[in-house]
């Protein structure tokens, strides 16, 4: 009996696109068969799946006859070309790109805050932007305690959140400078070893680069407040992964107390409090890479501002900031549907 479904990954040898073999095994994700799609560059390349090897074939618009889900992680141009014919043929497209966030009539998901924005006719979902979700996952749980009028937020990003590409980059400029040797080519125009910077996209009229745009656009999206005041800075660090966020939540009233909030996060699913003032250990990427749950930390009072809470959040953002979050919303359209 053929149970389970046909599977593709667009982008299956990138840093999110080996994330979703880990994880169908991991979650048991009912996968008959097997599709890994990238690059001309990457045909013939040999992935482990399940202990078999899968053979890496050129993502193209022919790609996809009986293909029921489709999870696209290639960038905004491959889903632009490729997604509309991955539906065509009939399948769910779970894209990680940015290339649909910003529509109004497709569902921008984290399935722990808003799985109801997916309708029963959808059959193209986005997975919002890594920074966006992990901020979000801290974020969320509180609006039980009262309404949020503003964040502010400055991040901490990781290599990975810019791909194989990035990771590579800085462990290379890292040994070069230890070691000795020539320092590799670089796409940045700064040196990111020992370093960190503003993060590297375009800035845009009002000087924001656009991950700080997306995390405004999203978050407002994403939680249903359109009017959201939500004030970010982007940065990325020498980490190699899993993205880390300080947050200053403002309320419309006076702030929700410190043991209430840990209380509230504490239940909240995806996320785990770690806050340990006594010994000073709070979340860390490298506590956050490759776990599935969002750490959250430095939950303390803003004493500055009696309406305002801080915290320390981290998160793996390839694991929950993308391909987790993308099987999860396949898993909720699953469940619905059976
Ligand atoms: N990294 C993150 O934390 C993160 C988080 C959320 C969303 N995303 C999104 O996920 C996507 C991939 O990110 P990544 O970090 O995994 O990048 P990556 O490590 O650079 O991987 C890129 C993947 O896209 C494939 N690709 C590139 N050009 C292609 C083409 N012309 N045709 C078919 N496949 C092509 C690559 O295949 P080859 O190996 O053959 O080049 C590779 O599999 C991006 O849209 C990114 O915005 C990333």
């Amino acid at each position: 009996v053929n149970t389970g479904l046909s599977v593709a990954v667009v982008g299956a040898t990138g840093a999110v696109g080996q994330e979703f073999l880990r994880l169908f095994e991991q979650r048991n994700f009912p996968v008959r068969c097997l599709k890994l799609l990238a690059s001309e560059r990457s045909v013939g390349k040999i992935c482990k799946f399940r202990g078999e090897e899968v053979c890496v074939e050129e993502a193209t618009p022919g790609s996809f006859g009986g293909v029921d889900v489709a999870f696209f992680s290639a960038g905004a141009s491959r889903s632009k070309l490729l997604a509309a014919p991955a539906m065509s043929a009939g399948a769910l497209v779970i894209d990680n790109s940015s290339a649909f966030r910003t529509d109004p009539n497709i569902p921008l998901v984290v399935p722990e805050i808003n799985a109801d924005a997916i309708g029963p006719k959808d059959r193209l979902i986005t997975v919002p932007n890594c920074s966006a979700i992990i901020l979000l996952m801290a974020v969320h749980p509180l609006r039980r305690l009262g309404t949020i009028d503003r964040l502010i937020v400055s991040t901490y990003q990781s290599a990975s959140g810019g791909g194989a590409g990035m990771m590579r980059l800085l462990e290379d400029e890292t040994k070069a400078l230890t070691l000795g040797g020539e320092m590799p080519q670089s796409p940045l125009n700064v040196r990111y070893a020992y370093n960190l910077f503003s993060h590297n996209t375009p800035i845009n009229e009002f000087g924001y680069n656009e991950e700080e745009a997306k995390v405004i656009f999203e978050s407002r999206k994403i939680l249903s407040m359109p009017t959201l005041r939500v004030n970010v800075t982007c940065v990325r660090v020498p980490v190699l992964r899993a993205h880390t966020e300080s947050v200053t939540v403002e309320f419309a009233g006076p702030a929700p107390s410190v043991e209430e909030v840990r209380e509230v996060l504490s239940n909240a699913p995806g996320v785990r409090v770690v806050d340990d003032r006594e010994n000073n250990r709070f979340p860390t990427p490298l506590d956050a890479s490759g776990q599935d749950d969002v750490l959250v930390g430095r939950i303390r009072q803003d004493l500055s501002n009696a309406n305002a809470l801080c915290m320390l959040v981290s998160g793996d953002q390839l694991l929950k900031g993308a391909a987790l979050n993308a099987v999860q919303i396949a898993e909720t359209v699953l469940a619905r549907n059976s």
